[in-house]
């Protein structure tokens, strides 16, 4: 293998830039030259690639976001856009690409695969929604941006005796709150894994308020809830007033933990070395803290039960 291309694909989360790097720094190790595609899947339609030096990659570990940028191509969801980017491949002559990004991100990879090109890719979203891995790049980073928010939301919540609805991010996935939950003392939390209705949790805010306690954190997941007609109805059930804090953004920037970059350093190196050694069509990932590989067409197949982490939070919670 002499040249490969390696994008960012889906939501940036922070440690791509550290997998770049690894991406970078490994296929020099083996004697390959990178093509760094900007802009995702929609880069490789475009054509839009430079070639990724030692030197681009120096200190960019530390940073947040993705020096490739990103996107969410609609035109590779199609056929004829996936047939243009496999153009685009052979006529810059690229043997392999590393993609770096969500499932979305790599079920296009998979997709890439089927057209004949060698493909590797690197699980990096916030949202930690891939089972086959314990960890996706950018959980932890977040994880502890959410738990920031949620301690400085508490400290103001305490001094006002407040409610306050906290949605954070995950897409489907519960993670995000669970975690945060655990970690932050959330008070009530409501995620796609365990959704509670509008009565349960005025009811368990109810129990909460009656035993004294009036700051109280709810966590929720994103996508869920309508959260004007969530924070009226409590207002309106419990006569209490209600602040709803929707996390956003905040969650996807910043400068990676350690954890992730460490992920992706392991990650972005045993990536290359697949393509190094012939192999096609496999996603990376971490599972009881081994580095392993799954077929790109099964990584969805996979599931992580939650279920311990659930009762742990159960019983710490009341
Ligand atoms: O997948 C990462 C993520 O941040 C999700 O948590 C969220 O639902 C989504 O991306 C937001 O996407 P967009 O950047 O398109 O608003």
């Amino acid at each position: 293998m002499k040249k490969l291309g390696v994008l960012t694909s889906g939501g940036d989360a922070p440690g791509m830039n550290a997998a770049i790097r690894a991406v970078v720094k490994a296929a020099h190790h083996y004697g390959a030259e990178v093509m760094g595609i900007q802009g995702g899947y929609q880069g490789l339609i475009d054509g839009a690639m430079y070639p990724l030096t030692l030197s681009d990659v120096e200190n960019i570990s530390n940073k947040g976001g993705t020096i490739l940028q990103t996107s969410r191509s609609l035109e590779f969801m199609e056929d004829t856009g996936r047939m243009s980017a496999v153009r685009t491949l052979r006529e810059c002559e690229i043997d392999a690409v590393v993609v770096i990004g969500g499932e979305g991100s790599l079920k296009g990879a998979q997709k890439l695969h089927q057209l004949g090109v060698k493909v590797a890719g690197i699980p990096g979203t916030i949202d930690n929604d891939m089972p086959y891995t314990d960890y996706s790049i950018g959980f932890d980073t977040t994880l502890n941006t959410v738990l920031d928010c949620i301690g400085k939301i508490k400290d103001t919540g305490f001094s006002h005796s407040k409610t306050t609805i906290v949605e954070v991010m995950g897409r489907y996935c519960g993670d995000l709150a669970l975690y945060s939950a655990l970690a932050g003392e959330g008070e009530i939390i409501s995620t796609p894994e365990r959704k509670l209705d509008f009565e349960t949790i005025c009811h368990q805010l109810h129990e909460r308020i009656s035993s004294g306690k009036k700051d109280n954190v709810v966590i929720i997941t994103e996508r869920m809830y309508d959260l004007p007609s969530l924070q009226q109805y409590i207002e309106e059930k419990l006569q209490i007033e209600v602040r709803t804090m929707i996390l956003g953004f905040i969650q996807r920037g910043g400068d990676p933990s350690a954890f992730d970059r460490v992920l992706a350093n392991k990650l972005g190196v045993k990536a290359v070395e697949l393509l190094i050694q012939g192999q096609s069509g496999q996603a990376v990932g971490m599972k009881e803290n081994k580095i392993i590989c799954k077929d790109l067409e099964t990584i969805d197949q996979a599931s992580i039960n939650k279920q311990d982490d659930y009762q742990l939070l159960e019983m710490l919670l009341h």
